[in-house]
């Protein structure tokens, strides 16, 4: 009893932080991370956005549809580039120095769309993008299928794991 106990607390221990890294790394479409902003003198409301190797902070972007924002967007380390195709906004960045982009109005139908960085930045350059969440588009499956993924290869992993803690507790008996 103690036995089976103790290997379910085994598998426990290591599957309940390999569930959170992968759950992590496959990014699950409501670990968001918002920027409110505030109101420039104009009355535009600022996001301010950090760019570093190899992402921005915050991840996503929320704004209503029809809205006018400016970005304010700094980098941390290297050269990065800031862009978003629909709204054709690309800022060049420099390390340290903050760049605002025009006012721009957000006139593109509600939906998530592609923050991408736009200066060849090194290894993790095709992965450095974020997104910009227009209005309260509903979740898509689409977007739903890596979190999904990794949810079944979890599930499998922990009855594999099941499985051969039931073996081995046979295995052991006269
Ligand atoms: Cu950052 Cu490319």
């Amino acid at each position: 009893m103690w036995r089976s106990f103790r290997s379910a607390l085994l598998t426990a221990v290591v599957m309940v932080p390999l569930a959170a890294l992968v759950v992590w790394a496959a990014q699950a479409p409501w670990a968001l991370d918002s920027s409110s902003g505030r109101a420039a003198d104009d009355g535009v409301r600022e996001v301010a956005v950090r760019a570093h190797a190899w992402g921005f902070s915050p991840r996503v972007i929320h704004v209503a549809p029809g809205e006018t924002v400016r970005f304010v967007v700094s980098s941390e380390d290297i050269g990065h580039g800031f862009a978003i195709n629909e709204l054709e906004v690309n800022l060049p960045l420099r390390a340290g120095r903050p760049v605002r982009s025009p006012a721009v109005t957000v006139n593109l139908p509600e939906g998530i769309y592609e923050i991408h960085c736009s200066a060849f930045c090194g290894l993790g350059h095709s992965s450095m993008k974020g997104r910009l969440v227009v209005g309260a588009p509903h979740p898509r499956l689409a977007s739903l299928a890596p979190w999904l993924a990794s949810l079944a290869v979890l599930m499998s992993m922990a009855s594999f794991a099941a499985v051969a803690a039931v073996r081995a507790r046979r295995g052991r008996r006269p």
